[in-house]
């Protein structure tokens, strides 16, 4: 399977923090953005990873990321010319999705929580139709919003609907067999001038081929696109991790439990960071103190 991470957009919401450096950039405590819905690709067992974002941070994402190899992975970058909405990464992608599934991940999008493992799991051996997840969130009209049927099927999906019919949103975590780049290639902007991932959905949905899983109290959601939200994030991040002493999104732990780097290459990695607590992590991963040259 492979894996897209969608990281342009204007993040308007984040001005002025976001004038100057792209959204997905910015740091939620300990690490940049990028890191969480990376991490989230990488417990899926996706290592093959399209980027995509503005021609202006694109550069950024390769300076930070590089090829993926020093995590076991491999990043490919393509630009976005601009925000023309979240299913244009299906034609963005086209080349590199070729006649494979794919998973969609928004670069903003932050998940934590019990039962994710098995999910991500599950997902990963989609090779037919669609698979979407279903949060409840108390504003469902910011989102794409769901209605279930009392066996947990998909009765009907709506964008940002002014009279939600559940509380039940998306969140940006798609899964969808090859045929998403043609349906992609078919869609007409919606009103708000976007090629929208709520249609394509839609199509799924229509032909029967859409599965919704419910992400419940267990799962932690977050959204860090607004000044609040970013800040909540952080705070989330850094508490959990200070109490457990357990990363939450660290590629470098993922990459090494899920074997796709070895010993030895942790504790090169380790060492690039042994200045900070995140370098003394990888190594007590590894069971090691922090060592000095
Ligand atoms: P949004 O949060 O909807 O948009 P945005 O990031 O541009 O923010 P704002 O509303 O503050 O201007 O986008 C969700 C995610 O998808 C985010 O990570 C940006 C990304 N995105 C793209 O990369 N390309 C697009 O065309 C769109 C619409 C979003």
């Amino acid at each position: 399977m492979k894996g897209i991470i969608l990281a342009g957009g204007r993040g308007s919401r984040l001005f002025p923090l976001t004038l100057g450096v792209s959204k997905q950039l910015l740091p939620v405590y300990d690490k940049p953005m990028i890191y969480y819905p990376l991490s989230m690709l990488m417990l899926t067992g996706i290592r093959d990873i399209l980027v995509i974002s503005s021609p202006e941070d694109l550069p950024q994402f390769k300076r930070l990321l590089d090829n993926g190899s020093r995590w076991g992975l491999s990043f490919s970058y393509l630009e976005q010319a601009e925000p023309r909405g979240l299913a244009d990464a299906f034609i963005v992608g086209k080349d590199f999705i070729g006649r494979e599934p794919v998973s969609l991940i928004l670069g903003d999008n932050i998940f934590f929580g019990t039962g994710l493992w098995n999910h991500l799991q599950d997902a990963s051996t989609l090779k037919e139709g669609a698979l979407i997840f279903t949060y409840p969130v108390k504003f469902p009209e910011n989102y794409g919003v769901v209605e279930l049927d009392e066996a947990g099927q998909v009765l009907s999906i709506e964008e940002k609907p002014d009279k939600p019919r559940s509380n039940l949103a998306v969140p940006g975590l798609y899964f969808f067999d090859q045929n998403v780049v043609d349906y992609a290639s078919e869609l007409q902007p919606s009103p708000r001038g976007e090629l929208e991932i709520t249609d394509i959905i839609q199509r799924y949905l229509l032909e029967g081929r859409l599965r919704a899983k419910q992400l419940g109290r267990g799962v932690a959601w977050l959204d860090a696109g607004t000044h609040e939200t970013l800040i909540q994030a952080a705070n989330f991040v850094q508490t959990v991790e200070e109490r457990q002493g357990l990363m939450i999104s660290c590629p470098e732990e993922i990459a090494y439990r899920m074997n796709f780097i070895n010993k030895e290459q942790l504790e090169s990695l380790a060492r690039q960071m042994k200045s900070n607590s995140y370098g003394e992590y990888l190594f007590h991963l590894i069971g090691e103190t922090v060592q000095d040259d």
